[in-house]
Parts: structure tokens; C-alpha cells; sequence
């Protein structure tokens, strides 16, 4: 429990102690606040009821996002109740889809700083800008470049939506304590024209440096992260597809580090993967799989899918002869020369073809792989020809925002004659066809990342593996309870999100301490109390003065609400 140590105004600044209306007569009386606040004493379920209510008159989820920050900025454990209290509505607020549309109008909307901003102008300076965070012991810092946010590209300094919102999931979908967390946007310029002609932008007026420039100032960055925070892992997140995996390749042996891109999607599709074959009576050693896409996202769980069947006892060669890959070029084959080296295992014998369809007929895969960022691209030309070839297609569109999906599901199980199994990256409503109602999962990696994430807080784990991806992919899988899995539910519900990553942080926790790599003592008893032990609720700190004599806050009498409140606010009609 935290500890009030701030009195008076510097107190109600201080968001992460702030209670706003909650403060109990005897905390006003002992911390300065009387006169400063209003003179009532609220629960957290009225305060909430206000937070919902006010919601409700913002007609768009940009706004209500714009809300929730402010109500961040000011009262942190009230954002993370409101959060919490229905994630299945609020993760689509405070991330995907409407993390896109942040993102895009970063500048325009900007209030207040939250994380850190390091220019590649500090260069030789990045350690002493590092101790200008105020706590010291951060133990995750989520950093881009805003080379690629989501699928729209280069974003440059606008991408630092990303990090905030990905650090917020930590909190609220696995309960890592937010003080521990630190979003950071690395500024090394853009090229993005329309950003660097734009008054508000809020980056570095220049086009990108050359590779080398770069990666020389992100080793600053790693190497000051180790002196500063020695107990911190870093998650890169959204930088281009190159990027992420050489960087991944450059200091995973070395340092506590991971790309949720590369091993956070592989995970989570790896779930998804294995729960379509349960469905299909299948093993994933039978399956064939032709990606959309040959970026970070396709190359990281084509890496993972092969050690997972590696690990089953198929020679790795064998498993990466069973993944085909597709894209702005064409399929992946030898006589290809724009190749970078990590794709290169998947580029098989095969006669040059642009047309994806083609790809399709030639190679038969069992299951295809949207990770194009192309809206659109599984068209009815592909979803039939899938069909044609399989009982059952797997037909998985990851690319996110919404519209970048390779395809809905009202067109997947349209096209497939209900056959398909489907899932997309983005949150889409269950699907009613031919007399049948489908649930399409959600193939986000919100239900991997916090979960490692808290596994690495917990452990204090040394290093990021890929094991441990995979081992959390699993425990996903295994969270789908059947009846949901027959109507194509390929993962977890969201309403019980916290659960659920308690229960994959708990597997992960156990394979960090079998593999040595925990900082901590291996807990005596079970491992998901263990895990928690360390789970942050979004409740108010008691005055230690108050505590101490033993005068509890007594809120005054309000109408008692029986149920949780559940206030609607209109849909926009770009969410399904
Ligand atoms: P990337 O930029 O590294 O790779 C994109 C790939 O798509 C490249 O290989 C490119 O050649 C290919 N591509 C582009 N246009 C194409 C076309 N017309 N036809 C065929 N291929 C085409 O991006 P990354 O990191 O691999 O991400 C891709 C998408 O996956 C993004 O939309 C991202 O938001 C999404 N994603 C979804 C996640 C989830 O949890 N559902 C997690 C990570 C990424």
C-alpha cells in the first residue's frame, strides 16, 4: 500500500495519491486539505459513477480517450478502477482501435507530458536526461521510434501514444504497479512530409538519420537504461519491421529486453493457432501456414511457431519448410534479391509469383496470416479459395487499426460458408450467419505482454526468452473454455482480462524460475498467490497519520449503488 507523504496542493497534484473527493474528514484535517476540496467525502463507487456519467456525454471514443488521460493526469487509481472495471469497453478506448486515431493527431490533441522524450540531439548526454524521471526504480520502459505505429507507417513523434498506451495495459490487464513504468519516445526525426510541415508537430524537424546513426544512439540508450535502472527490461514497440528485429538480434543476449512485435504477436497468434487446431482435431505440425506480410510481426511468429514445434521434436529446417511468405513483392522464394537475411529460411523453391491467390492454390496452406497492415487484402477471391482447399480454413487478419484488417468476419464466415475459423487483431462484434452465432477472438497481444511483463516483475527475470512466449501463448490457449471454443472463440474473453494474465504470468513466473533466470528466491507455495502478492489494486492510500490513530475515512452517506453502474455511450459506427 502507498504511503501519503505530500500535503495541502502538492498532494492533489500528485495523481498517483490524489483522491480528489475521497479524502475521509480526518486525512483533510491531517494533510492540509480542508477548505482545498469540496466538503464531502465519496466512495470510489460514486466517483466512478461520476466518471462514467460524464463519459456518457462524449459522442466520440477519441474523446472519451481525451477524458480518461486527463482523469490520469489527476487521479491515477480512479483511471485504473474506471479501466478496470469493464475492460472489454475501455482497452478499445485507451488502446486499439482508438490508439490509431491518438496517435495521428498526437500534436493536435496534446495537453500534458506523460513519459520521456529523447531527441537524438542529446546524444552523449542520455544517461543524465534519464535521471531527470523522477522515481528511480523504473522496472519497464516501453520505447519506440515511431518508425511504424500500428499500420500506418511512420508517425515520428506522434507515435508516443504508443508506449503510454501499451504501459497502461501493463497496469491494467496484468496489475503491474504503475510507478514501475516508463513510456519513452525515441526522436530520432521522421519521414513523414505532412508531420514536418506541420506547426504542432511535436518531434525533431528532420528526416531520419542513416541506420548506423541510429542504432549508435539507441546503444546510448540501452547502455544508460543499465546504469540508471539497472532492474529494468525494455520493450521495443512499433519501430520498423528491420528495426525490430535487428535490434531484438543486437541485445537480447545481453540485456532485458524484448519486441512485443516480434514475440508478443507471435504468442498471442501461437494461442490462437494452437486453439484453431483443437478445433479442427488437428496438431500444428499438420498445418501449413502462408503469412500475408514478411515483416517484424510475421518473422517473429514464424521464429516462434518453428521453436514451438522444434520443441515438440521436429527438426527445425522441417518446421520452417511448413511457412511460406508473402509480400509487397510477392512471395518469398531464392531468386528473390530484396530479401533481408531473418527471411530468408522462409523463402522456399517455388516458381516467382505476385498474385496472392495463386500463392494460395500452389502452396495449399491450412491457415493464412494477415500481417500486411493492407486493409482488405483477404478478399472474397481469397477467403473461396482457402475454402476450395480446406474443411475448415484458418483465416487470421492481425493487421490493426480496424480498417487494416485483411478482412471482417461477417466476410470470412460469409465466404466461407461459416466454415472459417477467424480471428483479427482489433475487437470485432460475434457475427450471426446461416442460423449460427460465431465469436471472432481478438488476437491482441494485450493478453501476452502485461502477462510477461508481470512475470518479469515478479521474478525480476534477467532476460526475455523466447520460451517465455511461448509458454504464455499456451497458457492463453488453455484459458478458452470449451463451449466458447466450438463457436470459434479463439481466445480468452476481455471481461475477465486480470484473471486470466494472473493465471499466464503464473506459468511464465514458474518457466523464469526453472530456467535460473529469476533475480528473486523461488516462492515456497503456489505460484499464482505468488504472483498475486504483487498485483496493484486501484485503491486510495490511507494517511499513515491517519491509520495510525485509528480513524478509518468514514464516508458520508450517498445512495449505495447495488450493481456496478453501467452506463452506455454511443458506438461510433467505425467500431464493430
Ligand atoms: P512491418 O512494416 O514490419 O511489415 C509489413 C509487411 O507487410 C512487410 O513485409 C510488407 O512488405 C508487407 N506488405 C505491405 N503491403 C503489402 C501488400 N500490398 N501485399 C503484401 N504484403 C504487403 O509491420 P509489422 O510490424 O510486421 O506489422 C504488420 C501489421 O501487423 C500492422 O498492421 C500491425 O499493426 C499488425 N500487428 C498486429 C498485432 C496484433 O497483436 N494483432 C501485433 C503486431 C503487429
Amino acid at each position: 500500500m502507498k504511503s501519503i507523504n505530500k500535503r495541502g496542493v502538492e498532494l492533489l497534484r500528485d495523481p498517483s495519491l490524489n483522491k480528489s473527493t475521497a479524502f475521509a474528514e480526518a486525512e483533510k484535517k491531517a494533510l492540509g486539505l480542508v477548505g482545498l476540496v469540496p466538503d464531502v467525502t465519496e466512495t470510489e463507487e460514486l466517483q466512478l459513477r461520476r466518471v462514467m456519467m460524464q463519459l456518457g456525454h462524449k459522442t466520440t471514443d477519441l474523446d472519451r480517450y481525451i477524458y480518461l488521460v486527463n482523469l490520469l493526469d489527476h487521479n491515477e487509481t480512479l483511471f485504473y478502477r474506471t479501466v478496470m472495471s469493464d475492460p472489454g469497453r475501455f482497452l478499445p478506448i485507451v488502446y486499439d482501435p482508438t490508439i490509431g486515431e491518438v496517435c495521428l493527431k498526437f500534436g493536435h490533441i496534446y495537453r500534458q507530458p506523460r513519459g520521456m522524450y529523447l531527441s537524438i540531439t542529446r546524444r552523449g548526454k542520455v544517461k543524465e536526461v534519464l535521471k531527470n524521471w523522477p522515481q528511480k526504480d523504473v522496472r519497464f520502459i516501453c520505447v519506440t521510434d515511431g518508425g511504424r505505429i500500428l499500420g500506418l507507417g511512420d508517425l515520428g513523434a506522434n507515435g508516443a501514444g504508443i508506449p503510454i498506451g501499451k504501459l497502461e495495459l501493463y497496469t491494467a490487464c496484468a496489475g503491474v504497479p504503475p510507478q514501475y513504468l516508463l513510456p519513452m519516445y525515441l526522436d530520432a526525426g521522421t519521414d513523414n512530409e505532412q508531420y514536418l510541415r506541420d506547426p504542432l508537430y511535436l518531434g525533431l524537424r528532420k528526416t531520419r538519420p542513416p541506420t548506423a546513426d541510429l542504432y549508435s544512439f539507441v546503444d546510448e540508450f540501452v547502455e544508460a537504461v543499465q546504469e540508471v535502472f539497472s532492474k529494468c527490461c525494455i520493450h521495443f514497440e512499433d519501430w520498423t519491421g528491420t528495426d525490430a528485429v535487428h535490434l531484438l538480434q543486437r541485445y537480447r543476449d545481453e540485456y532485458c529486453v524484448y519486441n512485443d512485435d516480434v514475440q508478443g504477436t507471435a504468442g498471442i497468434t501461437l494461442a490462437g493457432m494452437i486453439n484453431a487446431t483443437r478445433l479442427k482435431g488437428t496438431k500444428l505440425k499438420d498445418e501449413k501456414y502462408l503469412f500475408l506480410g514478411a515483416g517484424s510481426a510475421a518473422i517473429g511468429l514464424a521464429n516462434l511457431l518453428c521453436s514451438a514445434l522444434a520443441a515438440q521434436g521436429m527438426a527445425l529446417k522441417d518446421a520452417q519448410s511448413r511457412v511460406y511468405m508473402f509480400d509487397i513483392n510477392g512471395l518469398l522464394e531464392p531468386t528473390r534479391r530484396d530479401l533481408a537475411d531473418f527471411q530468408i529460411p522462409y523463402a522456399h523453391e517455388h516458381v516467382p509469383t505476385r498474385d496472392f491467390v495463386t500463392a494460395i492454390e500452389s502452396i495449399k496452406p491450412t491457415t493464412i496470416i494477415g500481417v500486411s497492415t493492407v486493409g482488405g487484402a483477404f478478399n472474397q477471391k481469397v477467403v473461396e479459395s482457402m475454402s476450395r482447399i480446406n474443411k475448415r480454413p484458418v483465416i487470421l487478419a492481425l493487421s490493426n487499426p480496424t480498417e487494416h484488417a485483411e478482412c471482417t468476419p461477417e466476410q470470412a464466415y460469409a465466404w466461407s460458408n461459416g466454415k472459417g475459423i477467424y480471428a483479427a487483431g482489433v475487437q470485432f462484434a460475434p457475427v450471426h450467419y446461416d442460423g449460427q452465432t460465431f465469436l471472432p477472438g481478438q488476437a491482441n497481444n494485450f493478453y501476452i505482454f502485461p502477462a510477461v511483463g508481470m512475470a518479469i516483475f515478479a521474478t525480476q527475470a534477467k532476460r526475455v526468452t523466447d520460451e517465455m512466449f511461448i509458454e504464455a501463448g499456451r497458457a492463453v490457449a488453455d484459458q478458452v473454455p470449451s463451449e466458447l471454443l466450438k463457436q470459434g472463440l479463439l481466445y480468452p474473453l476481455q471481461a475477465n482480462i486480470l484473471e486470466a494474465e494472473i493465471q499466464t504470468a503464473a506459468r511464465v513466473a514458474k518457466l523464469v524460475f526453472d530456467s535460473g533466470l529469476a533475480r528473486v528466491s523461488r516462492p515456497t507455495g503456489d505460484m499464482v498467490a505468488f504472483i498475486r502478492k504483487h498485483v496493484y489494486k486501484p485503491e486510495y492510500a490511507i494517511a499513515a497519520q491517519v491509520s495510525r490513530t485509528g480513524l478509518r475515512a468514514k464516508p458520508t452517506r450517498r445512495p449505495v449503488l447495488r450493481r456496478r453502474p453501467r452506463f452506455s455511450f454511443a458506438r461510433e459506427t467505425s467500431r464493430k
